[in-house]
């Protein structure tokens, strides 16, 4: 028998920058022409955003003599899947994209969650950037290099770890939105507030009519306290071997709902109704004590804050093994010990619940 070892210590820098601010197309566009990291442009992005601000972003590539094209596909999660990502390559090979390419993630987060597994894979890897245009995205999905599609069995199940070049959150984007996506990014806003940030939560409870009104101060407000939150947990634990797994509070259950629902409900909705039954079970586990707050807040942003009727406790319950948290099949839930803090299990920060309190809980989340 032989045996040679293969050295592959490494030292890697996957540092990149965060930008908040309004009207960046033309910005983003002098940049790249400035990093030139690469020699042509894939913006990726769906039907919806397509018509909202590709050709803009196309347009301003132009204008730096950036060569450039748009890929998009069919706008919602259920396209999140392999076969669209499949597709979606195929396309940029047939118009002679190789490994010299870069790709644009534009659009929300299922854009920036399969345009930047696209890229981790895309000739082995190529160089993304991304430029996310819902409130979801900007305050969750596009920062943090987790990238993925829905499979079969449930969402986000596979993907991978990919870190983008830079992010840029251009505030003007969200003007379009309906008031629903803004929601939807709320839930991610209030779980960042509950999860890290007594001060957040509160600013919320005070500026709720002005964030869904889309004022513009209100916006770049929580754009700069999420791009904090999310990218301190990212850098203590950028692989999610232990603390960004509080990111997950209230997606546990939330991605069950999600699934069982056929993706029919989105993305925030589903994660507010799992936050309220994973409170329940911290009021149990931890003694959680602010229940009622997060409820009058989520109401008060229009999120629901009940498990839809006809959605029994025993299927969420067996949606809940396939997260990606579990082991052996026994789901771990990330749990607040009270507003800001979460409870560290050990250094896990998630653990065991047994099935009689998880049933209690969404019981008690009808
Ligand atoms: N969206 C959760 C995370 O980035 O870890």
């Amino acid at each position: 028998m032989k045996q040679q070892r293969i050295n592959l210590e490494r030292k890697i820098d996957d540092s990149y920058d965060l930008v908040i601010g309004t009207d960046l197309l033309l910005r983003i566009a002098e940049n790249l022409r400035q990093k030139q990291l690469g020699t042509k442009y894939a913006i990726i992005t769906d039907s919806n955003v397509r018509r909202l601000y590709a050709d803009k972003l196309s347009d301003a590539l132009n204008s730096e003599g950036l060569r450039n094209d748009i890929f998009y596909f069919r706008a919602g999660e259920r396209s999140k899947r392999l076969g669209t990502c499949e597709a979606l390559a195929d396309r940029m090979s047939a118009e002679g994209y190789g490994r010299d390419c870069a790709v644009i993630a534009l659009g929300g987060g299922v854009v920036t969650d399969m345009a930047g597994f696209i890229a981790s894979g895309f000739n082995r890897g190529v160089p993304l950037v991304m430029v996310p245009s819902s409130l979801v995205a900007q305050a969750d999905a596009s920062i943090g290099g987790k990238t993925g599609v829905d499979t079969e069995h449930g969402k986000n199940l596979f993907g991978t770890f990919y870190q983008p070049k830079k992010v840029w959150l251009d505030i003007a984007l969200l003007q379009t939105l309906p008031v629903e996506e803004i929601r939807n990014g709320l839930a991610e806003t209030i779980k960042h507030g509950v999860i890290a940030d007594k001060e957040l939560f509160e600013y919320l409870n005070s500026n709720i009519e002005g964030l869904l009104a889309k004022t513009e101060a209100d916006l770049l407000h929580i754009a700069e306290k999420n791009c904090v939150i999310k990218g301190n947990v990212v850098m203590a634990d950028p692989d999610e071997k232990g603390m960004r797994r509080i990111l997950n509070f209230g997606h546990t259950i939330g991605h069950a709902i999600e699934k069982l629902s056929g993706y029919k409900i989105s993305h925030g909705p589903c994660v507010s109704i799992g936050m309220m039954a994973e409170a329940r079970i911290a009021q149990k586990v931890t003694g959680f004590d602010s229940v009622r707050r997060l409820e009058e807040l989520l109401a008060k942003t229009g999120l629901p804050v009940k498990i839809p009727s006809g959605m029994c406790s025993e299927a969420i319950m067996e949606a809940v093994k396939l997260d990606k948290k579990s082991k052996d099949h026994r789901p771990r839930y990330c749990l607040p010990t009270r507003i800001g803090h979460m409870s560290e299990f050990k250094g896990e920060y998630a653990d065991y619940v047994n099935d009689k309190t998880v049933k209690k809980a969404l019981q008690a989340a009808r």
